[in-house]
C-alpha cells in the first residue's frame, strides 16, 4: 500500500494495480487512490460448502483490509466476491473513506456501519465526480436472481484514458452500448461460470466497444471458477486482432497512458 501511495503517475496517465479477482486499485496523477471490488478476505470460502465446492481463496490478500488506504472504496454489485462484508468490517479507514456503488452494495456499507452521508449510490449510466474521478456507471446483465443491480464502471481520471471495467454481467448486446464512451481500456470477466461473459464472449464484447487495450479478470481467485486468460487472447486474436491483449499480474503497477 504504502508503494502505491509513493508511485509517481504522470499527467494524462492512471496506473492500476491487480488485486485478483474484480479487485483493482486506481492511482491518478493528482494522487486519488480509488479501489473496486476489492476481495481482502477468505470470506468466500464458506459459501462453497453447501454447495460442494471449493470457494476458497487461490490468490492470496495482497493488502489485507487493515492495510488498504484508498480514498473511494467502489463495488459494482453486491455479491460477496465484490462488495465483502468482512473487507469492509476490517478496513482501517472504514470511518473517514468514501463508499460508492448500486444500492444493495450500499445496503452492505449501512450494515458495516458506513454512515449514508459517506455513501455514493451508483447506477447504469449515472455520472458522478469524485476528487478529479468521473466515474460513469455502465450496464451489466446480472447472472442470478439474487442480486439484480450490477453494473460496470468507466472511469476516466483528470484527461487521462477511459477504462470500462464490466464487472460480472451475462453477455447480452446491450453492453454495447458503453462503445459511445470510447473507452481506451477494457476489463472484462472471462471465466464463463456462474452465467459470467466467458472468454469468447468477452472477445466479443471487446470487438464492438473497441478499446485499445483488453484485460482480463475474474478468472483467478476461486479453484471453482478459473479459465485460462490465453484462451481469451486467443478469442481476441480470431475476432479482433486490433485489440491488444494486455495480462496484468497481481500486485504489478501498469501505467496506462492516454493515446
Ligand atoms: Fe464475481
Amino acid at each position: 500500500m504504502r508503494d502505491i501511495r509513493a508511485f509517481p503517475v504522470p499527467k494524462g496517465s492512471v496506473a492500476l494495480w491487480w488485486l485478483g479477482q474484480n479487485g483493482f486499485i486506481f492511482k491518478s496523477p493528482e494522487g486519488t487512490v480509488a479501489g473496486v471490488d476489492l476481495y481482502l478476505t477468505d470470506s468466500c470460502a464458506a459459501l462453497g460448502v453447501p454447495m460442494g465446492v471449493n470457494t476458497s481463496r487461490a490468490v492470496p490478500v495482497l493488502i489485507p483490509p487493515e492495510e488498504l488506504d484508498v480514498d473511494l472504496f467502489a463495488c459494482t454489485h453486491n455479491h460477496q466476491d465484490h462488495t465483502d462484508p468482512e473487507t469492509i468490517r476490517n478496513l482501517r479507514n472504514k470511518d473517514t473513506l468514501a463508499f460508492l456503488g448500486p444500492h444493495p452494495s450500499c445496503d452492505t456499507f449501512r450494515a458495516e456501519g458506513v454512515e449514508s452521508g459517506r455513501i455514493i449510490p451508483a447506477w447504469p449510466q449515472c455520472e458522478l465526480e469524485f476528487r478529479d474521478l468521473k466515474l460513469r456507471g455502465a450496464f451489466a446483465l446480472p447472472t442470478d436472481t439474487t442480486d439484480l443491480c450490477h453494473m460496470g464502471f468507466i472511469l476516466q481520471f483528470g484527461q487521462g484514458p477511459k477504462i470500462y471495467i464490466t464487472g460480472d454481467t451475462d453477455y447480452t448486446d446491450l453492453l454495447h452500448e458503453a462503445a459511445s464512451h470510447t473507452p481506451d481500456m477494457l476489463i472484462t470477466c472471462i471465466n464463463g461460470g456462474f452465467n459470467n461473459l466467458s472468454f469468447w464472449e468477452a472477445a466479443q464484447l471487446a470487438g464492438a466497444v473497441k478499446p485499445r487495450v483488453a484485460v482480463p479478470c475474474h478468472y483467478d481467485m476461486f479453484p471453482i471458477n478459473q479459465c485460462d486468460p490465453h484462451m481469451f487472447e486467443a478469442a481476441l486474436k480470431m475476432q479482433c486482432p486490433q485489440v491488444a491483449y494486455h495480462r496484468m499480474s497481481h500486485g504489478r503497477p501498469l501505467l496506462f497512458e492516454a493515446s
